[in-house]
């Protein structure tokens, strides 16, 4: 019994050296941190402070610590007084301690950051960031063109490789092509915009259209992730359906990760032609605005599913960029 009482001190006290140990790990590297932020800013680095990492996820955002630019990224709130602006992430908004309770600083930038349109944020978040408009935010950072900082959803590194494609990689692309249309979506019943964008896709398919369709809302996640390459090239079309209707500059990696930068074409629904215009190429996308019914937009996808000279004019940009194109690669590579 005495044995047995020993037994569970001696194992109690492994278990809190051990828990003390990591804490100590953890500390040190902290302050390591810090302090070498402390002398990139004595050096003349710029001190960005983000709030809070989105949703609080530690995996999400950028690295403790990054540079960018002449820029250093912290998450380290001891830091504010030496941040030149501290960006708030629009999931840390609704939290009660905030900085300008105790610390406002009139040389100091506050940044709202969102990726999300506002329908997500209002329906499924169940956020109102709203509440923080007076006089709280000084830049907005967002996928909207006249956001003070221009955050959009094709990050640069895609960037670069999408618009440094040329013939060769549309000759081979094309030849991969064989099956039509491919859709992946993660929700489809609970915004407005994704019940309506499945019954526009309910009603391609009823008109003959072949569309394979996969993602949580067809419980058959796995089932698309084990797709070999060969059959995630082959396909034509992605339906780069958005969730909202009428967002305005609501261009999301449906547009360019699933569609553009796999060298799919892309067919746009939810967002206006004319924001999609004013952010992307011209001739690299079709738009469901074009068609009176989802039974046109069906006719016209079979006919270029039948001829791979018309479909291969949405590849002219990549082959041959004009102007406008040019112009918009600078606005994602910069
Ligand atoms: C940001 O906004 C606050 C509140 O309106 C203001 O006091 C501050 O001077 C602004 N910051 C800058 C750098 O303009």
């Amino acid at each position: 019994y005495l044995y047995k009482r020993y037994w569970n001190i001696i194992s109690l006290g492994i278990i809190f050296l051990f828990i003390y140990c990591c804490l100590l790990y953890f500390k040190t590297h902290a302050i390591e941190d810090q302090r070498r932020i402390e002398n990139e800013y004595n050096s003349g680095k710029i001190i960005i402070l983000s709030w809070r990492r989105p949703w609080g996820f530690s995996w999400l955002g950028h690295a403790e610590g990054q540079n960018i630019g002449n820029c250093i990224l912290t998450y380290d709130r001891n830091l504010i007084r030496e941040a030149a602006a501290v960006i708030f992430h629009y999931t840390a908004l609704d939290n009660e301690v905030m900085p300008w309770k105790h610390y406002r600083n009139e040389k100091q930038y506050f940044i709202f950051w969102t990726m999300d349109g506002p329908s997500y944020m209002r329906n499924a978040e169940i956020r109102h960031p709203v509440k923080f408009d007076h006089s709280f935010i000084n830049w907005t950072m967002t996928y909207r063109l006249n956001s003070d900082i221009f955050y959009p959803h094709l990050s640069m590194d895609m960037a670069r490789t999408v618009f440094s494609r040329r013939k060769p990689y549309v000759d081979d692309i094309i030849s991969k092509k064989s099956r039509l249309g491919l859709w992946v979506a993660q929700d489809s019943h609970f915004l407005l915009g994704s019940k309506l964008r499945l019954k526009y896709i309910d009603e391609l398919v009823e008109a003959g259209l072949s569309i394979d369709r996969y993602g949580w809302c067809f419980g058959n996640t796995q089932a698309y992730k084990k797709l070999p390459l060969e059959v995630l090239d082959s396909y034509k079309f992605y339906f780069a359906f958005e969730d909202a209707k009428e967002c305005i500059d609501y261009l999301t990696t449906e547009f360019w990760d699933q569609a553009v930068y796999k060298g799919r074409v892309p067919l746009v629904w939810g967002t206006s032609k004319a924001t999609v215009e004013s952010l992307v190429p011209s001739g690299s996308f079709i738009h469901t605005d074009d068609f009176k019914t989802p039974n046109e937009l069906a006719a016209y996808l079979k006919y270029l599913d039948k001829n791979i000279a018309a479909y291969r004019e949405y590849f002219k940009w990549v082959e041959n960029p004009d102007e406008k194109t040019l112009k918009i690669s600078k606005l994602y590579e910069q």
